[in-house]
């Protein structure tokens, strides 16, 4: 490999982690806005979501883990990148739980490795997909939380992304020309390429669907939703910004409408699925409970939501009862081990 990175065209993104569940079509969704992806990825579960894109003349795969600083350095030394989208992790609290150093060496040390080479290297551009979990629990839960607030992680997985935003947003003398940007994602549903079934809509839309008992726990808990094709338009939104509009900045992404409840959830499932199962067990201790005001990115840089929690329902649902996903309980759709 040549140690001068090819001047191409200055179109040229970097994304890691572009095989999972969000990145996969992220990574469709930028080709189709033509721009030029190479996407680095470990292939932790599979690679079958890029099959659509393989051939196509815009896109380039890396099998490489990103705790390999010396393959990972070549690939952002080979083109004049526009960006790096750094998706790439181990995701979840319950995955992170269970590889605690793993997550650790990827999510922070590997992570901030990845930028201090692409600052080095001058890219312009680096997006972060950072999450809401970040808030933790509400101090009130009456109310509701924006950027502003304090971070209050209670796991190990927000933990690390509460600590990698910090040397993202706030490195020692903030380099001119660089462009950070921290996207705080709701939790994301619908359907992708690499699906997830470890995701409360997904899962719960999942179990009712193959007409199984629904068991819930702690109902009354707040969260925010955000649909996987929003996920990855709001990607686009802060990579097509200004960089005035995006840089050193945080934005929640997902939308003010789409705070549920548990136990609202599963009524907006019981209005597709009337004869739907569910047991609540009840549960005062719940380590998350936020609600979250998505105004920023909507006013700041005019991003609305594209598909509801209801709408993403009723993708799963029909996608399953057409037998379209033949064995939604494969291991494939989960990041950690099942135990069905
Ligand atoms: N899904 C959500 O609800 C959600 C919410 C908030 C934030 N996010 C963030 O969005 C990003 C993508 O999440 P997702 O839901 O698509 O998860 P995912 O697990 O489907 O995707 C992660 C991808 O990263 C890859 N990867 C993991 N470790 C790697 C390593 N060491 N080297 C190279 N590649 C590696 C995996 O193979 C996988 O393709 C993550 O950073 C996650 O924290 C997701």
């Amino acid at each position: 490999m040549s140690n001068q990175p090819e001047k191409a065209e200055k179109n040229i993104v970097l994304v890691t982690g572009g095989a999972g569940y969000g990145g996969s079509i992220l990574v469709r969704l930028l080709i189709q806005n033509d721009y030029r992806v190479v996407c680095l990825d470990n292939l932790r579960y599979g690679g079958r979501s890029l099959i659509e894109v393989w051939d196509n003349q815009a896109f380039e795969f890396r099998k490489t883990d990103i705790t390999d600083y010396e393959a990972v350095d070549q690939i952002l030394e080979k083109y004049d990148y526009l960006a790096v989208i750094h998706l790439a992790a181990i995701v979840g609290d319950p995955a992170c739980k269970l590889e605690p150093q793993l997550a650790v060496r990827t999510n922070r040390d590997a992570s901030v490795h990845m930028l201090e080479k692409a600052v080095q290297l001058e890219i312009p551009r680096f997006i972060f997909a950072s999450t809401c979990s970040n808030y933790g629990k509400m101090v009130d839960s009456a109310g509701m939380v924006d950027e502003t607030a304090p971070l209050a992680p209670i796991s190990l997985y927000a933990a690390l992304k509460v600590e990698f935003e910090s040397q993202l947003l706030h490195r020692d003398g903030k380099v001119d020309r660089f462009c950070p940007t921290a996207l705080r994602f709701a939790t994301v549903f619908g359907l992708s390429p690499r699906m997830r079934f470890d995701l409360t809509v997904n899962e719960f839309t999942k179990e009712l669907a193959l007409g199984r008992e629904l068991i819930v726990f702690g109902e009354q808990f707040w969260r925010p939703y955000c649909h996987v094709s929003d996920y990855a338009r709001a990607i686009l939104t802060v990579l097509n910004a200004r960089q005035d509009q995006v840089a050193y900045a945080v934005f929640n992404v997902g939308d003010t409408s789409q705070n549920y409840t548990k136990k609202m959830i599963v009524e907006e499932l019981l209005r597709q699925i009337p004869d739907g199962k569910v047991r609540f067990v009840h549960k005062e201790e719940d380590p998350r409970d936020y609600r979250v005001n998505f105004q920023k990115i909507k006013h700041s840089l005019g991003f609305n939501i594209s598909k509801t929690v209801p709408e993403g329902i009723q993708g799963i649902l029909t996608c399953i009862r057409a037998g379209l996903i033949e064995n939604p309980d494969d291991q494939r759709y989960y990041n950690t081990p099942i135990t069905r």
